[in-house]
């Protein structure tokens, strides 16, 4: 399926992503940069540095110890978390109200931070599956593609929710019958605009492929991810739980239903703390 012409000349003149976004992609692709040269990425930028203290001291990060230098930070934090938090800064931002998935304010960065946490309790859970840390950003901007589906084809969703039932195909699907192309695919194609590294390009295009064709632990920690998040309540707007799940993800990540339930768990707890440190309800 490919994605239509005004689409992708949509996507070619998205604002870019913020500097120190940019920069941080740079240099995390870089082997050479250590804790030092990637604190001063993000250093000159006051409203990454707040957010990346706060992280580095919050509950889930092992805020017991206080730390208030950007550079031990990212040394408790490591690379693709201080990504994490550059990204997530521009989403919140980005405050998308989505009527097409029914998503308001700042759902859909909600639900894209539930993901990311939820990777992260998904390492712990199955810390020998081999899930990369850079599979947090990938969970973190695995919807980005609503932005933009949002934003150029302003349709209605009672009409995708009526294709659906009539069909009794999932939402995705839906989406897929009326646009030609789905957020994931889109979604895939400005990460790929943004330079965005190989793994995370894959995780967001394939997050919703039943079977996944070319699996990798990033892609499937991503599926997981993003159940998680449903599943705890966050970004369920239109689409719901109604997903069409690969059955050989979970096994292949060696997670159980009661080891589902305890990731969800996690994820909730260091969720409902992140939400605190943003003042949001
Ligand atoms: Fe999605
Ligand atoms: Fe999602």
């Amino acid at each position: 399926m490919a994605i239509p012409d005004g689409l992708l000349h949509s996507i070619a003149s998205l604002d870019p992503l913020p500097i120190t976004a940019q920069k941080l992609i740079k240099a995390l692709d870089d082997e050479n940069q250590g804790p030092a040269q990637l604190a001063q990425v993000v250093e000159f930028d006051p409203a990454v540095t707040s957010s990346v203290l706060r992280i580095a001291n919050s509950a889930a990060y092992g805020g017991w110890n206080k730390i208030d230098t950007v550079r031990d930070a990212v040394v408790r934090l490591g690379g693709a978390k201080l990504l994490d938090i550059v990204l997530g800064d521009y989403l919140k931002r980005m405050k998308v109200n989505a009527p097409m998935y029914d998503l308001a304010e700042d759902d859909l960065w909600l639900h894209s931070a539930a993901a990311s946490l939820a990777v992260k309790a998904l390492r712990q859970e199955r810390p020998r599956a081999g899930i990369p840390e850079i599979a947090n950003v990938a969970a973190l901007v695995h919807d980005i593609g609503k932005l933009v589906m949002v934003r150029y084809l302003k349709a209605d969703v009672k009409q995708v929710l009526r294709l659906r039932d009539a069909r009794g195909i999932s939402f995705v699907e839906a989406e897929r019958e009326m646009f030609n192309c789905d957020h994931a695919e889109v979604g895939g194609a400005m990460a790929t605009k943004w330079g965005f590294p190989p793994e995370v390009v894959g995780a967001i295009t394939y997050h919703h492929q039943v079977p996944v064709q070319a699996p990798t632990p990033t892609i499937d920690a991503v599926i997981i991810a993003n159940l998680a998040a449903k599943a705890i309540g966050t970004g369920l707007g239109a689409e719901g739980m109604d997903l069409r799940l690969d059955e050989q993800v979970n096994r292949r990540l060696g997670i159980d239903f009661a080891g589902f339930s305890r990731v969800c768990i996690q994820t909730m707890v260091w969720f409902k703390d992140l939400k605190a440190s943003y003042g949001v309800k």
